[in-house]
């Protein structure tokens, strides 16, 4: 194994991004051979040193895995809940590989996650400025017409106090007091989707993303099953963030 930069090692390893990992190096919490490492750029073989951050062994990196998840809803997007609440943890036990979720669903949402320990990926399709396209169907609460679909594209929606971005919105279906609506959305605000159709007037009953990234929930993955993504679809979310 090459030496590679020490902020590049803990990055692979899924901790932090490499900013992120630069900012640990920078705060002393990084240690090479049991020595404080403040100074960027160190070239380190994991070969024949042991690298920790606050004190904990980084392992050898693991190969990079990338994940598609059918989350059913009733679980928490995390590995470990205070509250004690079941978690995506309880799908990912087989994996020989951590992985970690991109991105949050709401305990009541189901739908498509990504789950990866790209670090480096993972930061990036995060951040606001990434605009990654997320689209969710919604079955919402009274009749939604037109003028609900206006309103959410329209970006004068206010939720938490600022306007949303504006959401692609068409009806799919819709009875006398039902609808179901899907939107698109590239900001990724918490609770979004049900804040914007509430505030449009037509509160959520029922949420499922359906697509992340251009990357659609495949139809014939079932809820709480796991399929890894193929070149194309890494490449794919690569693309989005600038990391082809
Ligand atoms: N919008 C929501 O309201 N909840 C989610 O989980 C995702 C988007």
């Amino acid at each position: 194994m090459k030496p590679q930069r020490l902020h590049k090692i803990i990055a692979a390893c899924g901790l932090a991004s490499r900013r992120g990992a630069e900012r640990l190096i920078k705060e002393g919490r990084v240690a090479v051979d049991g020595q404080i490492v403040t100074s960027q750029g160190l070239m380190v073989s994991l070969q024949s040193s042991t690298v920790t951050v606050d004190g904990q062994t980084v392992a050898s990196p693991q190969p990079l895995a990338y994940y598609m998840f059918h989350k059913p809803k009733g679980f928490v997007t995390t590995l470990s809940d205070p509250q004690g609440r079941p978690t995506i943890r309880d799908f990912l036990l087989h994996l020989s590989v951590r992985v970690f979720p991109v991105g949050r669903l709401d305990l009541d949402v189901s739908g498509l996650l990504i789950l990866t320990n790209d670090g480096e990926l993972a930061t990036r399709l995060m951040h606001p400025s990434s605009l990654v396209p997320k689209v969710y169907r919604a079955k919402v609460i009274g009749k939604p017409d037109k003028s609900f679909t206006d309103l959410l594209s329209s970006g004068n929606l206010i939720i938490g106090g600022k306007p949303a971005a504006p959401a692609k919105a068409t009806i799919v279906k819709s009875g006398p007091d039902k609808g179901y609506v899907e939107l698109t959305l590239t900001e990724g605000r918490r609770h979004q989707v049900k804040l914007m159709c509430a505030a449009a007037g037509h509160p959520v009953a029922i949420l499922k993303r359906i697509s992340y990234g251009g990357l659609p929930l495949p139809e014939d993955l079932p809820s709480g099953n796991l399929r890894p993504l193929d070149d194309d679809q890494i490449k794919t979310l690569k693309g989005l963030v600038g990391l082809d």
